[in-house]
């Protein structure tokens, strides 16, 4: 049997992830494709625990940069072997919001620990799983947040521990994104989310398309 095809959305904050996560599922679901969808950090038990731990500081304690790594690569390695790996095995697709490159991206170019050491520790984390494809939703920082803003102030939500770190932070995250985007061209593909819904959707669904034909 053909292994499942490995897709993960990528991208600052409020730059689609979610939204497009769902809709490409769908849109894979109705053209009778086997897909699941996943999410980080979280997907399994451990995981969403550790969702939970990584989204507010205990009380006088700031979470440290290192601790906070090996969190997040807790809850992907978890979520690899008990969810990912399977999937694929079965021939079933995985699209997942969020994945290795967000810890290079926010631990890495966001808050300073080393890359290399961070490719390392993942490759560890993830059984040297790889994904077929990785679509980098990219967004001014700026408009990434208005978004959130209107998608919070509806569900009436608080920014979450991330979402308070400074513009400077998010701006090399974002940077930090693009530069793993050239490092890995064959891999990453870039799409600008700044526009329409409905046309960003069409062509991050031609870029699957492609990756599942091939
Ligand atoms: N092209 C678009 N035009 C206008 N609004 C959009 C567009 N794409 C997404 N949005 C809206 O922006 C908000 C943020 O999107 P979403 O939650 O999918 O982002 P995210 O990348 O998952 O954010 P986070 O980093 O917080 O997980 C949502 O309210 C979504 O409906
Ligand atoms: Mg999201």
């Amino acid at each position: 049997m053909r292994r499942g095809k490995f897709i993960t959305l990528e991208g600052p904050e409020g730059s689609g992830k979610s939204t497009h996560a769902r809709t490409l599922v769908a849109r894979m679901t109705q053209a009778g494709f086997s897909v699941i969808a996943a999410r980080e950090p979280g997907g399994t038990r451990l995981g969403e625990a550790i969702r939970k731990l990584l989204q507010q500081d205990a009380a006088d304690e700031p979470l440290g940069s290192e601790a906070e790594l090996f969190l997040f690569m807790a809850s992907r390695a978890q979520l690899v072997q008990q969810v990912i790996l399977p999937a694929l095995a079965k021939g079933i697709h995985v699209v997942c919001d969020r994945f290795a490159d967000s810890t290079s991206a926010y631990q890495g170019y966001g808050r300073g620990v080393d890359l290399d050491r961070i490719l390392m520790i993942n490759d560890l984390a993830v059984q040297g799983l790889m994904p077929d494809v990785t679509l980098l939703l990219d967004i001014p920082v700026a408009i990434g947040f208005e978004r959130l803003q209107v998608r919070n102030a509806d569900a009436n939500a608080q920014k979450d521990r991330i979402e308070r770190e400074a513009l400077g932070f998010h701006e090399r995250v974002r940077d930090g994104y693009l530069d793993l985007a050239r490092r890995w061209p064959d891999r990453i593909r870039r799409i600008d989310t700044s526009g329409v819904f409905s046309e960003v959707n069409e062509e991050l669904w031609r870029v699957v398309k492609r990756v599942i034909d091939g």
